[in-house]
């Protein structure tokens, strides 16, 4: 398969997809033992060859993330624009750090997040890039929150400083933070689990304890983290109250909105983000609910000057400093060397219009409404809400585990199991795929319902 079968590969993916299976039936020494046997790397293979047997590989040998009966973690469909945007990427090869090197590319990154900013009701003024996803995004808001709250923790370290910083966040919250939490030297027991209500958001009474008896222990602390769609069951904290909070004790705002923030765009959702203007940053991934391919998050943050103190950097092997009103990315973010990631947000955006991803996006949420109206028909108890497309379900008797096993030999579906809070393993989908359609939805649910009920008679 040379360059120019491609395009039939992409053709053929697009028409093949949804009658192929789903997840794959391999284990790691059948791949160690094929790879061995083929490529030692001693000779040339012929490129079409190599792509041939490249593309034939990822077609048998993973979850097919791309199906519409892959209801998984959020990694969507992709668009054709978004895809051909890559490509182009790769040939071009085009190196972000610095203004000068890529103005088009720079630009166009500047162009598509200023688009976001204002559809958030952020400040013009917001520090606006591209991360390779929302754990590097998560980082950044960490690190500039604590460069702003403590302008001696980039130059002495967080040793000069008088207290230890704290931040707040519910354990439904991404667990990049306890990664982050680490790597930034505040360490694991400075996130402080604050309490939840029934429907998994933030506790705002608990919050506001939490902060005075720190406050009283003599601990310092910096951030609130509120998500807008938790990545197990698609909650979302109650942001206005959270920004108001913030606001009144001096504290950092972040949004975790890596999968829900796409939901700004749509006339239906967007209220419940309400408050997400609010924020001193926002993570949003390009790479879940955009469905364009990874790696592409978002980091906003509407203190510019925050950020150029926490990742100033000047060397004499980079190009000078762009003069003008423009900013060397290498200079306002975490990486270095950078991907022109947005190329492919840009491209979709364009050849889809703000339209096309409203009619996707609502979409997708209303085959989430149907598949938890149809799960509760068909006698499964729904154990979260949220009015974004996640249902996680369950029903007596259920082990989740041999379930899932059972799903996946059959080619039903790709779900996953989740624990929420203290309760016993249920079923989590979530309908990531703009090709999932009510037919989908009916099939696999009357597909479980034959699946779990003898199993029911047995346990009755
Ligand atoms: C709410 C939330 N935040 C952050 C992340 C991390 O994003 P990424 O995997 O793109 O680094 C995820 C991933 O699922 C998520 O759901």
């Amino acid at each position: 398969m040379a360059f120019d079968q491609l395009q039939g590969v992409v053709a053929r993916l697009e028409s093949n997809i949804a009658s192929g299976p789903i997840v794959p039936t391999v284990g790691p020494q059948e791949i160690r033992d094929y790879l061995g046997s083929r490529y030692d790397f001693s000779k040339p293979v012929a490129l079409d060859e190599v792509t041939d047997d490249v593309e034939r590989m990822m077609r048998t040998w993973q979850v097919q993330v791309t199906h519409p009966r892959y209801f998984g973690l959020f990694n969507p469909s992709v668009t054709l624009a978004s895809v051909i945007a890559d490509t182009l990427v790769a040939m071009y090869n085009p190196q972000l750090a610095a203004w000068r090197t890529s103005p088009a590319a720079n630009e166009i990154e500047r162009h598509t997040l200023a688009w976001l900013t204002a559809k958030f009701g952020l400040p013009a003024a917001t520090s606006a890039s591209f991360t390779t996803g929302g754990a590097e995004a998560n980082l950044s808001a960490v690190i500039v929150a604590l460069t702003r709250a403590f302008p001696e923790y980039g130059e002495a370290g967080l040793r000069s400083l008088a207290a230890s910083p704290t931040i707040y966040l519910t354990h439904e919250a991404h667990y990049s933070f306890n990664k982050i939490a680490h790597m930034t030297g505040i360490g694991r027991r400075a996130l402080r689990t604050v309490a939840t209500d029934r429907d998994l958001r933030m506790d705002l009474g608990d919050l506001a304890r939490r902060v005075a008896e720190d406050r009283r222990d003599g601990l310092a602390p910096v951030m609130v983290v509120g998500t807008a769609g938790t990545t197990a069951a698609g909650a979302i904290d109650p942001l206005p109250d959270l920004a108001r909070f913030c606001r009144s004790e001096e504290l950092w705002f972040h949004v975790d909105a890596a999968w829900g923030g796409a939901a700004i765009l749509s006339p239906r959702l967007r209220a419940h983000l309400a408050g997400i203007d609010a924020a001193d940053s926002v993570t949003c991934d390009a790479h879940k609910w955009f469905s364009v391919p990874m790696g592409a998050g978002m980091f906003f943050c509407r203190h510019p000057d925050a950020v150029g103190e926490a990742f100033r950097a000047q060397t004499s092997y980079m190009p000078g400093k762009t003069a003008g009103p423009v900013v060397d990315p290498y200079t306002t973010s975490v990486q270095w060397s950078r991907r022109f990631i947005g190329l492919k947000l840009f491209c979709a955006l364009a050849h889809h219009g703000e339209s096309g991803y409203v009619e996707m996006i609502e979409h997708q949420a209303r085959m989430g409404d149907l598949l938890r109206e149809s799960v509760q028909r068909a006698g499964w108890r729904v154990v979260n809400r949220t009015p974004l497309p996640l249902v996680c379900f369950t029903r007596d008797g259920l082990v989740a585990t041999e379930f899932l096993a059972a799903l996946y030999e059959r080619q039903i579906a790709w779900m996953s199991e989740v624990r929420l809070g203290d309760q016993a393993p249920v079923l989590r989908a979530c309908v990531t795929s703009f090709r999932t359609q009510e037919s989908d939805i009916e099939w696999v649910v009357r597909e479980m319902s034959r699946l779990a009920e003898p199993e029911l008679k047995v346990t009755a």
